[in-house]
């Protein structure tokens, strides 16, 4: 630790209590540049939060391969025997950044693999399903969960008068409502892809896959009114939580199990296998292990390493591709343009952002730029010796798409493609009927809280389209009995 101050360039400071005056009670000078770099300094402290996600924590790790599944994919982070560095951030949706931990949410499960390959991104979300399946929905979903435009209030009618408009929320939504709905801590919830992504193995062979990051830890839950009490008790509990527990050498691990569905299977599968709605049943495709993830170290600096971290679902390196899934085509855009807008064109030059792999760019200059592009000359093609890119370490991994009119269409529908099938059988066949019990009361004490009259009678219809007797139940509660 140093002993003396100084400025931001290593200019000792001639004091940190009093600013320069003329005389003890006059004027403060113009000429304080010290003075004036903390206030100018502390102006800037913020960058804008994540316009979603944005109350978060996190911490770096380590991911373990257990099971050989290279026959399904190249990518190197799966192959047998390998370890790869890597960063997680849980996080909640729609508050902001220091709304409770314990609000009813999904959570967010962002991680970021440090490959030879570049950085891996799989940002996910406690939950294997979400609730539209169109990019182009996906803003108004938001805007309906956060705040009103004249209150300023979050506002169960938006929420409710969203979610019964569209219909194709009723899984996420039974899950939302349900246990899961209010993980314990972060340590004690699951992460999943939610999308399908294609896996490409050395010999070329195609494959779709879903992830699933199932805790070690065990499946825990808050009740409402446990989530409430801690919400006023101590609204950083899950931040906390995770950061005690890896600080006292507890470090939660999650081992990851895929779901690997045969390429040709997708055009004949009973469920559109990419529609974000829909899981596919562990019965049609069983969990494979793969490796496991454990969090071993916390961040020295918070901002640094979790505020400015920049996921990207686009960060996928060879072996892994997108699959046709129409939500996570949108998100290979969004998210680099967001993280542009948040944290800089520059942004993946910052600590947690950087490869471990080598980076040769031809990117240069913008603002905050401090490392030196490592080409000789700042182009392509060129004559200097410069990189050129290559086919054989990146080959494009696609898939075919027939000839057709250019349109704006729902998914074509499959045999067993409709709304309220899935979550129909989470509440019939998955949960208990403790379980039932609660997702009734966490329901209708949702719609007594501010919902009017029409959006509630179409909630009881959507809960009655989910289980009939269900939504008989959450009638009689809402409806006085
Ligand atoms: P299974 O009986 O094989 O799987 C049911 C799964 O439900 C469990 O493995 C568990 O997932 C998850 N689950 C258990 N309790 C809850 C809860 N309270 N809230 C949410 N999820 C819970 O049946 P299927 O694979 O045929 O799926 C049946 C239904 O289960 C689906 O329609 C879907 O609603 C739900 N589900 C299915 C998942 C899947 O990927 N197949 C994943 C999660 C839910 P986990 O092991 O991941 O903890
Ligand atoms: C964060 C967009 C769907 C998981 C974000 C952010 C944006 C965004 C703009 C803020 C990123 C930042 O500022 O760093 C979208 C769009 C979606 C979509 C356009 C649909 C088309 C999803 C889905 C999941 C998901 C389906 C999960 C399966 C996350 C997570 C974060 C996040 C985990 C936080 C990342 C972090 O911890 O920094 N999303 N999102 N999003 N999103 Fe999405």
């Amino acid at each position: 630790m140093t002993d003396y101050t100084t400025n931001n360039v290593g200019i000792p400071v001639e004091s940190d209590e009093h600013s320069l005056t003329v005389g003890a009670d006059g004027p403060i000078l113009l000429q304080d540049h010290y003075a004036i770099e903390k206030m100018a300094q502390f102006n800037r402290e913020r960058v804008p939060e994540r316009v979603v996600h944005a109350k978060g924590s996190g911490a770096y790790g380590v991911f373990e391969v257990t099971n050989d599944v290279s026959q399904f994919t190249r990518a190197d982070l799966f192959q047998p025997g390998k370890r790869t560095e890597m960063l997680a951030r849980f996080s909640t949706v729609a508050g902001e950044q220091g709304s409770p931990d314990t609000w009813r949410d999904p959570r967010g499960f962002a991680l970021k693999f440090y490959t030879e390959h570049g950085n891996y991104d799989m940002v996910g979300n406690n939950t294997p399903v979400f609730f539209v399946r169109d990019t182009i929905k996906f803003q108004d979903f938001i805007r309906s969960q956060k705040r009103h435009i004249g209150s300023g209030l979050r506002d169960n009618d938006m929420q409710w008068d969203f979610w019964t408009l569209s219909p194709e929320s009723a899984h996420q939504v039974t899950w939302l409502m349900g246990d899961r709905g209010i993980p314990r801590t972060y340590r004690h919830m699951n992460g999943y892809s939610s999308h399908t992504y294609m896996w490409i193995n050395a010999g070329g062979e195609k494959f779709w896959v879903k992830y699933h990051f199932k805790t070690d830890q065990g499946i825990e839950f808050l009740t409402q009114e446990d989530a409430d009490r801690i919400a006023g008790d101590d609204a950083d509990s899950h931040r906390r939580d995770l950061w005690q527990a890896i600080e006292r050498g507890d470090h939660p691990s999650w081992t990851l199990k895929v779901q690997v569905m045969p390429f040709d299977d997708a055009p004949d599968y009973r469920f559109n296998p990419f529609d974000l709605t829909k899981v596919w049943p562990h019965s049609d495709y069983p969990e494979i292990e793969v490796g496991r993830m454990t969090l071993n170290k916390n961040p020295e600096d918070f901002f640094i390493h979790i505020e400015q971290a920049a996921f990207e679902p686009s960060n996928l390196v060879p072996g892994i591709a997108p699959s046709p899934d129409k939500m996570l085509l949108g998100r290979l855009f969004s998210y680099p343009d967001t993280h542009r807008y948040r944290i800089g064109p520059n942004y993946a030059q910052l600590p947690p952002n950087r490869p471990h792999a080598p980076v040769h760019s031809y990117a240069k200059d913008g603002p905050m730029r401090y490392v030196t592009p490592n080409v000789a000359r700042p182009y392509a093609p060129n004559s200097y010796g410069g990189p050129a890119a290559d086919p054989n370490r990146a080959p494009v991994a696609g898939w075919s798409v027939e000839e057709s009119e250019m349109v704006r269409h729902a998914y074509t529908l499959r045999r067993d493609d409709d709304d309220w099938g899935q979550p129909g059988t989470m509440v019939r066949h998955v949960l208990d009927d403790d379980a039932r019990d609660r997702l009734v009361r966490n329901v209708s004490g949702h719609l007594l809280n501010g919902v009017s009259k029409p959006v509630l009678d179409r909630a009881v219809q959507y809960w009655r389209n989910v289980d009939k007797a269900l939504g008989d139940r959450i009638a009689a509660e809402v409806n006085g009995g």
